[in-house]
């Protein structure tokens, strides 16, 4: 059974502004998405990795492949408007067979620790899927005519990445949503939508997805020697 990691970095980073995307921001002459390159590169349980990238962002990987050697890096392939239409490029250039495991990353996640990767990795090859999620720590409100109420925090999720699923699985729910016209903000939703049990394995603060410019100095105070901001 092979795993492949699917990265989609063709985003714009419209809440962070500027003319870099967030994932191509450099960090100790580092661009961000080396740093998430690097953990799936190092882990023995993936096999290969596939970027969706657009414009500029297809040289620069090539640069920081070339760069870092990262021998699992064996597409580069055209991201989509929406996040999902960049991994369903991506899945679909991926040369995969049917039980073999497509885990879905967000560029923009840095700092996944390698035992979070190796857990979700081992329990979907055991259960089928992982979708890597931290329990909520915080109290949750919503907020109702009257103000605030509240929602039992114990069965509240944070929903992360990696999402690892078989391909066939995944293809599959792709595939459903694409017919109804339907777009998801991650791959667990479609998932969902399209009938398939979807197994929670356990995600870290560490791996918060850099969207403001609040996590951008987050992420450079977790780096060593990272940049001031
Ligand atoms: N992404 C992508 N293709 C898109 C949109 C997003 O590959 N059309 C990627 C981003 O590059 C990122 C991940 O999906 O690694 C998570 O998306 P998000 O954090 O929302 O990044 P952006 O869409 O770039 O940011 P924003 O929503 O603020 O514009
Ligand atoms: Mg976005």
């Amino acid at each position: 059974m092979r795993t492949v990691a699917i990265i989609p970095a063709a985003g714009s980073s419209t809440r962070i502004g500027g003319d870099v995307p967030k994932q191509f921001m450099k960090f100790n002459d580092r661009e961000l998405i080396a740093y998430t390159l690097e953990v799936f590169q190092n882990s023995p349980l993936v096999d290969e990795i596939i970027v969706a990238t657009s414009g500029t962002g297809h040289e620069i990987i090539s640069e920081i492949r070339k760069r870092e050697n990262l021998t699992k890096l064996t597409k580069i392939v055209e991201g989509g408007k929406e996040r999902q239409d960049s991994v369903y490029n991506a899945l679909k250039e991926a040369d995969l067979a049917v039980d073999d495991l497509a885990a879905v990353h967000d560029a923009a996640r840095a700092l996944l620790p390698a035992e979070v990767l190796a857990k979700a990795v081992t329990e979907a090859k055991e259960k089928g899927s992982a979708l890597v999620c931290m329990k909520a720590r915080d109290t949750i409100g919503y907020l109702e005519f009257t103000g605030l109420d509240y929602i039992d925090r114990s069965k509240v999720y944070i929903v992360q990445t990696p999402q690892i699923f078989r391909y066939g699985e995944l293809m599959d729910a792709f595939n459903k949503a694409y017919a109804a016209g339907w777009y998801g903000t991650d791959e667990s939703s479609l998932m969902r939508r399209a009938g398939y049990p979807v197994h929670i394995s356990e995600g870290s603060a560490l791996n918060f997805k850099v969207t403001t410019k609040e996590d951008l100095q987050i992420f450079s105070k977790l780096i060593p020697d990272g940049l001031p901001f």
